[in-house]
C-alpha cells in the first residue's frame, strides 16, 4: 500500500503523520512545491518510527512526481488556507490551478489511485478534480463533512456534558460557513435524540458554532486549523485501506441522489477499498432537504466560477 500526500503545509504534514502513527501504507509520499519542506518534514516524521513504533517508509519530494508512482491513494492539500475574515470560496482563484494541475501530474504517475481532495472551497475543487481527472465518480472523495461531524459531536458533548464517542451526528451539504448543514434533528447520544436533552436555544447555538466551526479557529490561530483536518483525511485513508466500509459525510458525485445532479456536495457515504461505495439516503425532511437545495445552488455557482479562470 502506498499513499501520497500532496502539500506538507499544516494539514497535509499532520494527516501525514497520523498517516504513519497508524502504520496505514509500507509507502507514504510527501509531495510540495517548496523546497526542501517535504524532505525535511518527511525526516522529521521517519525519526519519530522507533519512538512511535511504526515502519512506515516517509520519502519528500520536491515536486518529483516520479516518485508518487503507483500510489493507491493521494490526499491533495496543496493551496492557500484561508486567513481570519476570509470565506473558504474566496480561495478558488489561486487553489484551481494548484488542484488541476496537481491532480493531472499525479494521474500520469498513478492511474488507480484514489483520490482525496481537502484543498478549498472543497466542494468545487473535488468537482474540478473529477472532471479534470475523467475517473470514475467512486475514486474522488472530497474531505469536509467528516471535519464538520467532528466538530458538530465536539460542540454537542461540550452542550450534554457527554463523550464525543457516544455521539452519533453527521453534517451534510456543502463545507461552508452557510453551506454545511448540521443535522440536529437526527442526532443522537447513544441512540437517544439529543433533541430530547437540549433547549432549542441550545440546539441553534450549537448548529450555528458548527457552521462556523473553521472561522473561529482560523480567528484565533490566525491561518486554517490543521489537527482535525489532518486526522480527518486520514481516517477517510484508514477506512479505504482497512476496507472499514465506515459512514461518513463526505463530498461526492450526485447523479440524482437528494434530488441534485451535477454536483459535488456532501452526503452520507460508506467508504472502503474501492473508494467510496455507496450513499446512504437519510430521508431529509422538507426543511433540510431545502437547506441542501439551497446548499446546492451556492455550490454551483461556485462551480460556474471555474468556467471563467
Ligand atoms: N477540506 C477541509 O476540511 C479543510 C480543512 C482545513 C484546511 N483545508 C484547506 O487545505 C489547504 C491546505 O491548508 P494548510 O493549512 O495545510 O495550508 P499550508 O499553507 O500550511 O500548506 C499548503 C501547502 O501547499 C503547498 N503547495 C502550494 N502549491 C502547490 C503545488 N502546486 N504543488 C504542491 N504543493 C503546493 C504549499 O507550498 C504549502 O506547503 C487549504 O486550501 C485549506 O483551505 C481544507
Amino acid at each position: 500500500m502506498k499513499v501520497t500526500v500532496v502539500g506538507a503545509g499544516a494539514v497535509g504534514a499532520t494527516c501525514a503523520d497520523n498517516i504513519a502513527r497508524a502504520a496505514l501504507c509500507e509507502e507514504l509520499v510527501l509531495l510540495d512545491i517548496k523546497e526542501g519542506i517535504s524532505e525535511g518534514k518527511s525526516i522529521d516524521m521517519m525519526q519519530t518510527a522507533t519512538l512511535l513504533g511504526f515502519n512506515t517508509k516517509i520519502i519528500g519530494s520536491t515536486n518529483d512526481y516520479g516518485k508518487t508512482a503507483g500510489s493507491d491513494i493521494v490526499v491533495i492539500t496543496s493551496g492557500l488556507p484561508r486567513k481570519p475574515g476570509m470565506t473558504r470560496e474566496e480561495l478558488i482563484g489561486i487553489n484551481a490551478g494548484i488542484v488541476k494541475g496537481v491532480a493531472e501530474n499525479i494521474l500520469k504517475q498513478s492511474p488507480n489511485a484514489i483520490f482525496i481532495i481537502v484543498s478549498n472551497p472543497m466542494d468545487t475543487m473535488t468537482y474540478l478534480a473529477l472532471k479534470a481527472t475523467g475517473l470514475p465518480k467512486k475514486r474522488i472523495i472530497g474531505m469536509g463533512g467528516i471535519l464538520d461531524s467532528a466538530r458538530f459531536k465536539c460542540y454537542l458533548s461540550f452542550a450534554l456534558g457527554c463523550s464525543p464517542n457516544d455521539l452519533n451526528a453527521i453534517v451534510v451539504g456543502g463545507h461552508g460557513d452557510t453551506t454545511m448543514i448540521p443535522l440536529i434533528r437526527l442526532a443522537t447520544w447513544n441512540s437517544v435524540p439529543v433533541t430530547n436533552f437540549l433547549s432549542a436555544d441550545q440546539q441553534k447555538q450549537i448548529v450555528a458554532d458548527t457552521m462556523v466551526g473553521g472561522a473561529t479557529l482560523t480567528k484565533l490561530i490566525g491561518t486554517s486549523a490543521w489537527y482535525a483536518p489532518g486526522a480527518a483525511g486520514a481516517a477517510l485513508v484508514e477506512s479505504i485501506v482497512r476496507d472499514e466500509k465506515k459512514l461518513f459525510s463526505c463530498c461526492v458525485s450526485l447523479e440524482g441522489e437528494y434530488g441534485q445532479k451535477d454536483i459535488c456536495l456532501g452526503v452520507p457515504v460508506v467508504i472502503g477499498k474501492k473508494g467510496w461505495e455507496k450513499i446512504v439516503d437519510y430521508k431529509l425532511d422538507a426543511e433540510e432537504q431545502a437547506s441542501f437545495n439551497k446548499s446546492a445552488d451556492a455550490v454551483r455557482n461556485m462551480n460556474d466560477v471555474l468556467k471563467s479562470l
